[in-house]
């Protein structure tokens, strides 16, 4: 696996590949199954894979997490390593943002609502550094995660609406033995944080089944969640988003 910290030795690496597509994942690091099953999906799809991990600052508000946001570049590095990765890129700020941190692209209609009412800079964020990156990578396909079901709706949006010729990919959810989403953020989760935790998915499936979102909010505070965001139908699924202490979970399941 080739590493690359600046453009130019990104350009270098894939000059080094030879003919065949390029597979792309985009992470912030902290790698788990979820992210690694996304490289799998990637492999499949592609003749060659390339990830970057960069924690975004331009999708983190001020209060948010990006200070402590974990940051395990060697380890990640070995399990990309692992799976067979070609190029792993590591940009910093300086590189991915030159003229300053400025949102040079808004997030379309499908950023409204949902994630945008209790972070209404996010998006934008991730459209700025995502069209950055692509922009950077230049790959024929990209995998994102499903877990993140509105971001991918974004970002399908973005693609669409800058014309990129690039094919985007959702992944399934990966999900622990109880059900629990595997997020980064996880990590964050007391033992007792994490019980409760494990009931987001039970519930959702509930309501997906139901179609009554209140009674789920109402049944998530009642398993211990300090504060629900929302659970709301769209595209055809049920999307949450939970607090339990500091720590904000999402989750959605389809609606069958
Ligand atoms: O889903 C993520 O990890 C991030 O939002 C992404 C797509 C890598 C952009 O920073």
């Amino acid at each position: 696996m080739k590493i690359a910290r600046t453009i130019e030795e990104l350009d270098a690496c894939k000059s080094a590949l030879g003919n065949g597509t390029l597979a792309y994942v985009p992470t912030m690091g902290a790698l788990h199954e979820g992210h690694l099953s996304l490289v799998r999906l990637a492999k499949e799809k592609g003749d060659y894979v390339a990830v970057s991990i960069f924690v975004n600052p331009t999708q983190f508000a001020p209060h948010e997490d990006f200070d402590s946001y974990p940051r395990i570049e060697n380890e990640d590095a070995k399990s990309l390593e692992a799976e067979g990765v070609d190029i792993l890129f590591l940009p910093t700020e300086d590189i991915m943002y030159p003229d300053g941190k400025d949102s040079d692209i808004k997030a379309g209609s499908a950023a409204k609502g949902l994630e945008t009412t209790f972070r209404p800079h996010f998006f934008d964020g991730v459209v700025n550094i995502v069209n950055r990156l692509f922009n950077a990578v230049k790959p024929d396909l990209a995998v994102f995660g499903e877990k993140d079901f509105q971001q991918l709706q974004v970002i399908k949006q973005m693609v669409e609406v800058l014309e990129l010729p690039i094919d985007v990919i959702g992944a399934p959810i990966i999900r622990d033995k109880s059900g629990l989403a595997l997020s980064s953020r996880n990590l964050y989760l007391s033992e007792d944080e994490l019980v409760t935790s494990r009931k987001l998915n039970v519930v959702l499936r509930e309501a997906a089944r139901t179609s009554d979102t209140e009674a789920a909010e109402k049944a998530l505070l009642d398993y211990g969640f300090d504060k629900i965001d929302y659970v709301a139908m769209r595209w055809n699924r049920v999307l949450g988003a939970a607090w339990l202490g500091e720590t904000r979970l999402i989750d959605n399941v389809a609606v069958r």
